[in-house]
């Protein structure tokens, strides 16, 4: 059997997502009551980081310990990969040694060109296009809190960046209205819109987008590797500011999630982020628990 990538969420079909998602409750539940499962003893995770991490790092690490295995954390500025030896050479390289390897990286293309080296699953950490892993807990967040995301409207509020993306996927695959409100210069990525379909729209205006949403998300506005863009996009983005008024709009029930980190004041108000309505530290909770399902899930196909 071929080795199963999560490069996008795509890289799983709708049964698998909702397998996973149930698991992570499960897994939750055992975490809670303190149950010892330990299948991948002697199994080692590889963590490549070429930007910042605090949740990644740290829920994808903690998985392995808690699942009775070991992480090891790569950033370029102490391993080789820093030193200009090829993204395939290591890929190979690490590949005979660990038995899955998470990357942070910038271009996404570097990330297939990684996986198409590795012999052992590769999983998508974040690029500057995607981030599959915020999605699976976004996802799992939803349904503990509302059921099944099926056929609810999710307003996306900002930049059309990689959460975006991501978001487009989860539209597509769990079949729910997806309600981007983003500025001409940053839409998200043609070809994946128009592969979306009709299951997402386009708004210019955030209160059109908003009207009886769901769920409403946002992220930051300058994403790593954009901080010298901030003042512009500062400017540009201010009216897609998630507050409270613009709340008031969606259905009485709305939850309101970010992947962080946040900034209060620019993307979302305190009183937003902070209040009743925010659903974010479970959000960030269930990065731990969706992450050993996924786990769990690629070492399991391993031929
Ligand atoms: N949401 C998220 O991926 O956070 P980190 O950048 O801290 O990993
Ligand atoms: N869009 C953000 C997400 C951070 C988790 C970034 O890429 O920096």
């Amino acid at each position: 059997m071929a080795t199963r990538h999560f490069l996008t969420l795509t890289d799983l079909d709708r049964g698998e997502v909702e397998t996973l998602i149930r698991r992570a409750c499960e897994l939750k539940q055992d975490f809670r009551t303190g149950k010892v499962y330990e299948p991948f003893k002697g199994k080692t995770l590889a963590m490549i980081f070429e930007k910042s991490s605090t949740r990644t790092r740290v829920s994808f690490e903690s998985a392995m310990t808690q699942l009775g295995g070991h992480a090891i954390f790569m950033s370029p500025r102490d391993t080789q990969l820093g030193r200009g030896e090829p993204l395939e050479d290591s890929a190979r390289v690490l590949s005979k040694m660990v038995d899955c390897i998470m990357i942070r990286t910038f271009e996404h293309e570097k990330l297939i060109r990684f996986a198409a080296c590795s012999e052992v699953p590769v999983i998508n950490g974040l690029t500057d296009s995607y981030h599959p892993c915020q999605l699976l807990a976004d996802m799992q967040t939803y349904y503990e809190f509302r059921g099944s995301i099926t056929g609810r409207k999710v307003a996306w509020l900002g930049d059309g960046n990689n959460m975006c993306h991501s978001y487009i996927d989860a539209a597509g695959l769990l079949d729910f209205s997806l309600r981007i409100a983003c500025p001409e210069p940053y839409l998200p990525d043609p070809e994946l819109l128009r592969s979306a379909g009709d299951r997402v729209e386009l708004f210019r205006n955030p209160e059109d987008a908003i009207v009886d949403a769901d769920l409403v998300v946002t992220d930051v506005w300058a994403s790593m590797g954009q901080e010298q863009e901030s003042i512009e996009r500062n400017r540009v983005f201010r009216p897609y500011q998630v507050n409270q008024q613009l709340l008031a709009l969606a259905t009485p029930e709305v939850i309101f999630m970010h992947c962080l980190p946040a900034h209060r004041g620019e993307e979302v108000t305190a009183e937003v982020i902070d209040g009743p309505r925010s659903v974010v530290w479970e959000e960030a909770g269930n990065r731990l628990h969706s992450q050993k399902a996924l786990l769990e899930f690629l070492l399991g196909q391993r031929n």
